[in-house]
């Protein structure tokens, strides 16, 4: 299997670049901000808890967000691989999600980190809020998104580092550009 983790601030292109890992190598994509999207469409007891979380831009305790994720790869055992998407975002859903795989013989391949400005991520999603109207992209929420980024989701980048597999990516740039520089880092792991 070919495990990818796509990484970066909130912004950074994270689904967008996701979409076409699917498609060049036929993957499973896996964005718990979806799956959460979705529980909140749904009205489900896990959509309300998580939305109390998501409106204010905090992160959705490690428990709910690991357990999603425990089931949904138990599910999917004959596929190609799987692309996270804003999995994980703490330190403890890294180790989580290290165990899950190892559990299944398998493991995470490459981290791909999307390295965007915050000015450029800032208009990207008031830019999207004014569009799409996603709850989360207003200002307030946005700068919350950032600081628990930081905080919260960025010690991640060393401890992918310090196992060999961090692949930083300038994420400013056309969507087309910025997938080259990801398909050269991720060919030289399927060849
Ligand atoms: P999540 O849905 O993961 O949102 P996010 O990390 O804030 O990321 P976005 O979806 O906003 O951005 P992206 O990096 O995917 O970029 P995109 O391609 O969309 O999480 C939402 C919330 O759910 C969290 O705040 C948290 O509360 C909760 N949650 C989720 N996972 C969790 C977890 N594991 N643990 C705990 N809580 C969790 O692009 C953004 C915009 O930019 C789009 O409009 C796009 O068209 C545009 N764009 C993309 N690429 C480019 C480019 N190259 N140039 C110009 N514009 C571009």
């Amino acid at each position: 299997m070919l495990n990818i983790v796509i990484f970066g601030a909130p912004g950074s292109g994270k689904g967008t670049q996701s979409a076409k890992l699917v498609e060049k190598y036929g993957l499973k994509h896996l964005s718990t901000g979806e799956i959460l999207r979705d529980e909140i469409k749904a009205g489900t007891e896990l959509g309300r808890l998580a939305d109390t979380y998501m409106s204010r831009g905090e992160l959705v305790p490690d428990e709910l967000v690991i357990d999603i994720l425990e089931g949904l790869i138990g599910k999917n055992g004959h596929i190609k691989g799987f692309v996270f998407d804003g999995f994980p975002r703490t330190l403890a859903q890294g180790e989580a999600l290290g165990k899950m795989l190892q559990k299944h013989g398998e493991d995470v391949h490459a981290v791909v980190n999307l390295e965007v400005d915050e000015k450029e991520l800032i208009d990207r999603l008031l830019k999207r809020g004014e569009i799409s109207g996603r709850k989360d992209d207003n200002r307030e929420t946005i700068e919350s998104r950032l600081k628990v980024y930081h905080t919260q989701t960025a010690p991640l980048k060393e401890f992918y580092r310090a196992r060999g597999i961090l692949k930083k990516i300038e994420g400013v740039g056309s969507v087309d550009e910025i997938f080259r520089s990801i398909e050269k880092e991720i060919d030289t792991l399927v060849k």
